[in-house]
């Protein structure tokens, strides 16, 4: 149920994680990300999805190679199907979170009224390791580049959550 904080914050926060494809990397954020909400019983305050900034794979299942990898570390990605970042998604969610500089750049051109850069972020900001602060595309790479995506994807989430909860004040709704 929506709810309406102290602070204004609004339930639920509207998270979309942003790629490329929209079937390796932001689909496995998403999945990681809604695992660890679900862990922590946060499900009625977070609505949570994923897009890509290009239109080639809409509808298809997520990578097989990304599907495996997240099965393996107990992450199901069967019911995703992929999307295409809209422009509307940038005045309807509280949070973008794109997995490189090139996805950023997309969705920050689509902000034709330059309104909503607040709301737009590299995902990796929040890796406590974080690199070049982009998620490395895996797509024409080996099983490794996988691994190493649902390892970045995974221990930058547990951050982005714990981050998350502290912004919109989330512990203090459960209590209430
Ligand atoms: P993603 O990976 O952006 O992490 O979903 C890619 C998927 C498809 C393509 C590139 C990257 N592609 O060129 O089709």
């Amino acid at each position: 149920m929506a709810k309406q904080s102290a602070t204004e914050s609004e339930y639920p926060v509207r998270v979309n994680f942003v790629c490329l494809g929209n079937i390796c990397r932001s689909p496995v954020a998403e999945g990681v990300f809604r695992t660890l909400v679900e862990r922590a019983e946060l499900e009625d305050y977070f609505d949570i999805a994923s897009t890509g900034t290009g239109s080639w794979h809409v509808g298809e299942q997520a990578d097989a190679r990304m599907r495996e990898t997240a099965k393996k570390h107990g992450v199901s990605l069967a019911s995703h199907r992929a999307q295409q970042f809209e422009p509307e998604h940038l005045e309807s969610f509280d949070h973008i979170f794109a997995m490189d500089k090139s996805n950023l750049k997309d969705v920050l051109a689509l902000d034709a009224s330059d309104n909503y850069g607040n709301k737009v972020r590299l995902f990796r900001e929040f890796d406590p390791e974080p690199g070049d602060y982009q998620v490395p595309d895996p797509y024409y790479g080996g099983a490794e580049g996988f691994e190493n995506v649902f390892q970045i994807v995974e221990r930058t989430s547990r951050m982005l959550l714990h981050r998350l909860v502290e912004e919109h004040e989330l512990e203090e709704q459960m209590l209430e």
